[in-house]
């Protein structure tokens, strides 16, 4: 409970597998049914199964999700995209959040209220980049933490960049901003974010989350937290 006896704000994660849905073909059919001709299109233009599949997945889960949180089928909200991207409810009216991510099968989902959400997941098992990277994305102090890391740099600075994803996506902010002023401290029991040069002064209240939705995943949840109080994260699986 808060100081002023209100109950901690609540963070739904739901985690489900696209293949799941790619053995579906009835479930596959329905949430094609639920989309727009745009996202057809899509789903169409996909080159590979695996991503058809996790888009699909997103749909599912994402209409699915909301739907139950306001009361609704599936169907019955529209879907908008905001400035650059970010998946929103346009009707009906409602202080519901979420956001999306898919990688390596894994598809999540986060849900909250009132309060800005971003997710991502990114798999491990991937071409190792050039560490030039580090200097390029990270903070000096994250990318000190990276380096001395040794062996397990590649983990350590995946992990920074899938928080950094994740309060990206909350904001619904593009590629333009510089990702090196911002930085995660790791050091306590939870990231904490802070901002420097061209995004000092930024509003650091948000509360982070990171789990293994799978043995070689990284994921992290991202949520604006007004009142500063930490809310409660709920990791599910999605039915
Ligand atoms: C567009 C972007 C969000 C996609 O990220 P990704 O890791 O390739 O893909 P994810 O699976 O995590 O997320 C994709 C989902 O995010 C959602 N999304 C797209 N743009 C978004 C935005 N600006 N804000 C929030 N969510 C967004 C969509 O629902 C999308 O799913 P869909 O394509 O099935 O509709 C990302 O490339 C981006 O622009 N990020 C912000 C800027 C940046 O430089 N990031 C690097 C951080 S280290």
């Amino acid at each position: 409970m808060s100081p002023a006896g209100s109950p901690a704000a609540l963070v739904r994660v739901f985690v489900g597998r696209s293949a799941a849905l790619a053995a579906d073909p009835a479930g596959l059919a329905r949430t094609l049914d639920w989309m727009s001709e745009a996202e057809r299109a899509r789903f169409s233009r996909f080159r590979h199964d695996d991503d058809r599949h996790m888009f699909a997945m997103g749909r599912l889960m994402s209409r699915t999700i909301v739907a139950r949180q306001l009361g609704l089928a599936p169907h019955a909200w529209v879907w908008r995209e905001g400035p650059h991207g970010r998946p929103e409810i346009a009707s009906p009216p409602t202080d519901v959040r979420f956001n999306l991510s898919h990688s390596g099968g894994t598809v999540v989902c986060a849900l909250a209220r009132g309060q800005e959400v971003g997710v991502d997941v990114e798999s491990l098992d991937r071409r190792q980049p050039d560490p030039a990277i580090v200097a390029r994305y990270c903070s000096a102090a994250e990318a000190a933490d990276v380096l001395a890391s040794g062996d397990d740099w590649f983990e350590r600075f995946l992990t920074c960049w899938t928080l950094k994803e994740a309060y990206l996506k909350a904001r619904g902010l593009g590629i333009g901003v510089a990702l090196s002023d911002i930085s995660f401290d790791l050091a306590g029991p939870q990231p904490r974010i802070g901002f420097s040069d061209s995004l000092a002064g930024t509003d650091a209240r948000w509360a982070f989350h990171m789990w293994r939705p799978a043995p070689r995943q990284l994921a992290a949840v991202a949520v604006h937290t007004a009142d500063g109080l930490r809310p409660t994260f709920a990791i599910e699986d999605f039915r």
